[in-house]
């Protein structure tokens, strides 16, 4: 049952820094994994829904459980490195206050909303609930936001510029959706809060535990609740060109390339020399082009960039380096497990040869690179998932030094750790 607002207070020792993993996870949640569809299939979904249609589908996770509760939500709030807000509307007046918070009396029991971001990076069961999107590449998410409203609290009708979908925990809570409308009005009720002007919904329904909403970017929308409840929001990402070209511009810079001046052998002899003519244009712009052209440059900025998080992540380094043997020590221990860090990114990036055949990939967590064979990609594989991993698996898994190798390394570095 939900714990009423009251308790929070009480409960907020449960999550002291640095226990605050632990705390939450330590029994772990059976967290409801699959999208029930109903008549819909994930491939109808992109065809019809995904970045064009808002979407409700009541009952897509049976008896879904919340993966944190509101207390954990609030102690995750007090922490420094975890970006929070609450935002609350009394007598028309919007107000906006950002964590670490030290308590939360003053905002009462109504008219709240407590919104943490990344929460995933925190919480291993919020983590499993990306489990359900996997019909998408996890490139493209960015992370889970956890909300907390009290009633009637909301942020207001608004626009994401990214696609989102909300999973419904515990209470109820009026969601109404509309459709891009060029004649809304841009509201900034508080600095730090932007609204919209009233829209007209074509979804406007009271969501329950396991509804899930789906909203494209720059839909408006505005959520309502009816009692106290939890939204887990799954937030996508979906990079600008200015963020692009500029994250690129940096690596050249950094890593001193591109310094090679623009050639020009070919000249011919000009009868307008004030003018910058077609064929200099295209040539500029083939200059240009050859450094996107180019694998070994924009393979390693695109992995590194798309594998970087956003938010702070709970990193544990090993007290001393694992070697050889002290993996093979760990992995005797049949209960010790490897884990990943919670919301850590990853993904592997096959080098298609010219026949089409893959020789190598590349394994890219958290920004750090590692050249994957065949005989180290079932490995890579599993690191790519945010699956716990048994020493038998592992075992399984570890059939030569290379894969020995990059389990070490990862485990070096901080990414994965042993529990
Ligand atoms: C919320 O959970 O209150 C906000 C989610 C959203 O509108 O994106
Ligand atoms: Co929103």
């Amino acid at each position: 049952m939900f714990r009423p607002f009251s308790d929070i207070l009480s409960f907020k020792a449960l999550v002291h820094p640095r226990t605050s993993m632990n705390g939450i996870n330590k029994e772990r949640k059976k967290i409801m994994q699959k999208i029930h569809w109903g008549d819909l299939t994930p491939e109808q979904f992109l065809k019809d829904y995904w970045q064009k249609k808002p979407l409700l589908i009541k009952g897509a996770f049976k008896d879904f459980t919340d993966p944190i509760d509101a207390n954990e939500l609030a102690g995750l709030a007090m922490e420094s490195e975890i970006e929070s807000r609450i935002i609350a509307c009394n007598n028309n007046e919007w107000q906006v206050e950002h964590g670490p918070f030290k308590s939360f009396d003053k905002f009462g029991e109504e008219n709240w909303t407590l919104l943490v971001q990344a929460v995933n990076n925190w919480s291993r069961d919020t983590q499993s609930l990306l489990a359900a999107v996997d019909f998408l590449p996890q490139w493209r998410i960015d992370d889970v936001m956890v909300s907390f409203s009290t009633p009637n609290g909301g942020v207001g009708a608004h626009l994401d510029q990214y696609d989102v979908f909300i999973v419904q925990g515990e209470g109820k809570r009026r969601w109404q959706v509309g459709t891009p409308d060029s004649s809304l009005q841009l509201l900034l009720p508080h600095p730090d809060l932007k609204q919209v002007s009233t829209f007209a919904p074509v979804i406007d329904e009271v969501t329950e535990a396991g509804d899930l909403l789906y909203i494209p970017p720059n839909h408006p929308h505005k959520g309502v609740s009816i009692e106290n409840s939890m939204n887990f929001s799954i937030g996508f990402q979906a990079p600008n060109n200015q963020e692009l070209w500029s994250a690129f511009a940096d690596k050249l810079i950094d890593e001193n390339l591109g310094e090679a001046r623009f050639p020009d052998k070919a000249r011919s002899l000009t009868h307008r020399p004030e003018q910058l003519e077609q064929t200099d244009i295209e040539k500029l712009k083939v200059f240009m082009q050859a450094q996107l052209d180019d694998d070994n440059l924009f393979i390693p900025f695109i992995g590194k960039y798309l594998t970087q998080n956003h938010h702070a992540l709970e990193i544990l380094m090993p007290v001393s380096p694992i070697y050889s043997e002290q993996l093979s020590d760990i992995l005797a221990e049949a209960e010790n497990t490897l884990v990943p860090v919670s919301g850590i990114k990853s993904l592997i990036i096959p080098i298609h040869q010219g026949d089409e055949s893959i020789e190598r990939s590349y394994l890219y967590i958290n920004g750090e690179s590692f050249l994957i064979d065949k005989e180290t990609i079932a490995l890579a594989t599993c690191l790519t998932k945010q699956q716990t991993l048994t020493t038998e698996k592992v075992k399984s898994l570890i059939i030569n030094l290379k894969n020995e190798k990059l389990l070490t390394n990862v485990l070096n570095m901080g990414l994965w750790y042993v529990e």
